[in-house]
């Protein structure tokens, strides 16, 4: 039993889909997100950078709230940076790659199968390694998306200029006939509208989150570190402008950021 809170980051919003699933699992938990927003996307950027990114958060996050769990609610920094992670700080940390091939491997229904996510996470080799180790008989197609996360981030998730975009870089997955596809960045399910319209009913689009959420259950259960309350708090800070996060996190996800603060990081 434990009462402090959860630390869970991303490099914007997305990692708000991962927050969404632990607080439906885990409602007596309190959870602390950080947002990087002045600093994404992270996709594009060297493995290096993506890595002390991340450790300045956790430092962060463990220093000022003294989290009891880091969710790493990225796939960029999980791919990146999970193993430094793990072996730095004392706490558990739950990462975006396992959960996201598990959720993937139990719902494919063909051979086929799919992993669209940032240019880092499908560059680092992070899912094919996974999903190879997990599932070896499975034909896997990724791909990385571009641009993506900058639509996600200026909260347009329906327009003429992404559907373009998605019909080019989703070109290799309706080339590679998969069944299903796992949406491999946190940011992406708030695409998952222009993405399944590009792809068609038949394939079945992937959130990881839920999956994530159950790791991070399973985990505080583990450790004898989950909270006993009924009602837990929630919180969020931004490296980025407050009131764009408020408003953003407001067509994204409908709930009142009110109360969203901010923490300057050196860009
Ligand atoms: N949402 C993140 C991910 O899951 C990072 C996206 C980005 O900043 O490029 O990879």
């Amino acid at each position: 039993m434990d009462e402090r809170p959860v630390g869970i980051f991303d490099s914007g919003f997305g990692g708000l889909t991962v927050v969404k699933a632990i607080a439906d699992l885990m409602p007596g938990e309190d959870l602390i997100y950080f947002g990087d927003s002045a600093r994404y996307p992270y996709g594009p950027k060297p493995r290096e950078e993506v890595l002390a990114f991340s450790l300045e958060i956790c430092d962060y996050l463990i220093n000022a709230f003294d989290v009891k769990m880091i969710v790493v609610a990225c796939n960029t920094a999980s791919a990146f940076a999970l193993d430094t992670i793990v072996e730095k700080y004392s706490v558990p940390v739950v990462g975006m790659i396992e959960p996201g091939a598990r959720s993937l491997v139990s719902a494919a229904t063909t051979d086929r199968i799919g992993v669209i996510g940032t240019v880092g996470t499908i560059s680092s080799g992070a899912y094919q390694e996974m999903l190879g180790a997990i599932a070896p008989h499975l034909e896997v197609t990724c791909a990385a998306m571009p641009g993506f996360v900058e639509f996600v981030e200026r909260g347009e998730l329906e327009s003429d200029q992404l559907l373009v975009l998605a019909e080019r870089l989703l070109r290799p997955i309706l080339d590679g006939n998969v069944s299903s596809l796992l949406l491999g960045c946190t940011h992406y399910p708030f695409l998952a509208r222009t993405i399944s319209k590009v792809l068609g009913e038949s394939v079945t689009l992937i959130s990881s989150a839920e999956e994530t959420a159950f790791s991070v259950r399973q985990l505080l259960f583990d450790f004898n570190l989950a909270a006993m309350r009924s009602v837990g708090s929630f919180r969020a800070i931004t490296s980025g402008d407050v009131d764009e996060f408020r408003r953003i996190g407001r067509t994204l996800l409908g709930l009142d950021f009110s109360t969203v603060t901010s923490h300057r990081v050196d860009r």
